[in-house]
């Protein structure tokens, strides 16, 4: 019987190629990336697809006749057209765990730059601006992050890596909001759920988390930035559709707080000259959240995986919530 032909749309290490390569025909495109045209000219042969960016859509779908699963190298899988999917018992698949405790500390990364003004600031010395006038002293203070309250926005895994962080490792007070409440997250760092407008009023740290859905597009905006201290600093290392950023952008411009550290945009990359990146009080990284050897090596391997398992049914596989009834269930 002829192997399951998959189609590869991201770069993977070697061990995770011999993992497919084991039980089905691995296909690479020449081009990557391969353009939406391309892609639906040539996806009609494949049983499966890895990737973590490409819409799928009725579109793809119809193109794709022969698709069983979608196997995202993410925990996100904001491309998904999840409807569509369902509707033709496609299954998709993701990438959880593995990176959950790298993208926390990611967010610490970003809390501390932004709270202490580690980029403005790195950049004054190199430039050997310490020392002038209105270049040390009180012009330099930034805020505390230790005992501070940190207010988490959507306490899935990676929310709760950051509680722990937070809790144990900052001695901060944890408030949260989403659609549900987290008993593990009380009772291990004395989370509390507040409404997201109570959140944005008590806490010293507002961190996104949530992930993008129809319900979270857009779910910050003028109003809530207008809520929070003045001396808030806003993380956001979900996605960027979560936030109106031009509403973040006349809040830090405006001091309406104190800054922010972004990991996402609403479109990536960010093209230079765009407004927020000329804000002194705003951290700006290229979605590196999950960016380190290790992570992307584990989350690789457990895409590689989820590609084969979804095609053979012969291993535990990461299906997404939402399709979890199209296979009688699947791992968490
Ligand atoms: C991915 C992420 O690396 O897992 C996710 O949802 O956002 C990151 O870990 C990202 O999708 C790469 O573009």
């Amino acid at each position: 019987m002829a192997m399951p032909k998959v189609l590869v749309l991201k770069p993977l290490p070697e061990e995770a190629k011999r993992i497919i390569r084991e039980r089905c025909e691995l296909i690479e495109p020449q081009a990557n990336p391969v353009s939406r045209e391309k892609l639906l000219e040539g996806i009609w042969e494949v049983e499966g697809l890895l990737t973590n960016d490409v819409r799928i859509d009725s579109e793809l779908l119809n193109a794709a006749s022969k698709l069983r699963i979608v196997s995202n190298q993410s925990v996100g899988y904001d491309n998904f057209d999840l409807g569509a999917m369902r509707e033709r018992g496609v299954i998709g698949t993701h990438t959880p765990f593995v990176l959950d405790d790298t993208v926390a500390d990611l967010v610490f990364a970003l809390m501390l730059a932004a709270a202490r003004r580690v980029p403005e600031l790195d950049a004054q010395v190199k430039q050997g601006k310490w020392g002038e006038p209105g270049c040390g002293g009180e012009a330099h203070y930034g805020m505390d992050v230790h005992h501070a309250t940190i207010g988490i926005v959507g306490m899935g895994r990676i929310g709760e890596a950051v509680a722990r962080r937070a809790s144990l490792g900052f001695g901060m007070n944890v408030l949260y909001s989403g659609r549900s409440r987290k008993p593990v997250a009380e009772q291990a760092f004395g989370a509390q759920f507040r409404t997201l407008e109570q959140l944005l009023e008590q806490a010293d740290f507002v961190v996104v988390l949530a992930p993008f859905t129809p319900e979270t597009a857009n779910m910050i905006r003028a109003e809530h930035f207008g809520r929070m201290k003045p001396s808030a600093v806003f993380i956001n290392a979900s996605r960027g559709q979560l936030v109106d950023e031009e509403a973040l952008e006349a809040a830090l411009r405006n001091r309406q707080i104190f800054a922010a550290g972004l990991d996402v945009y609403q479109r990536e990359p960010v093209k230079a000259g765009h407004p927020l990146l000329s804000l002194p009080n705003v951290v700006t990284l290229p979605h590196i959240g999950s960016a380190t050897a290790k992570t992307r090596y584990e989350m690789a391997m457990t895409a590689a995986n989820n590609l084969v398992g979804g095609l053979l049914n012969d291993r535990p596989i990461h299906i997404v919530p939402e399709l979890r009834h199209l296979r009688g269930g699947g791992l968490e």
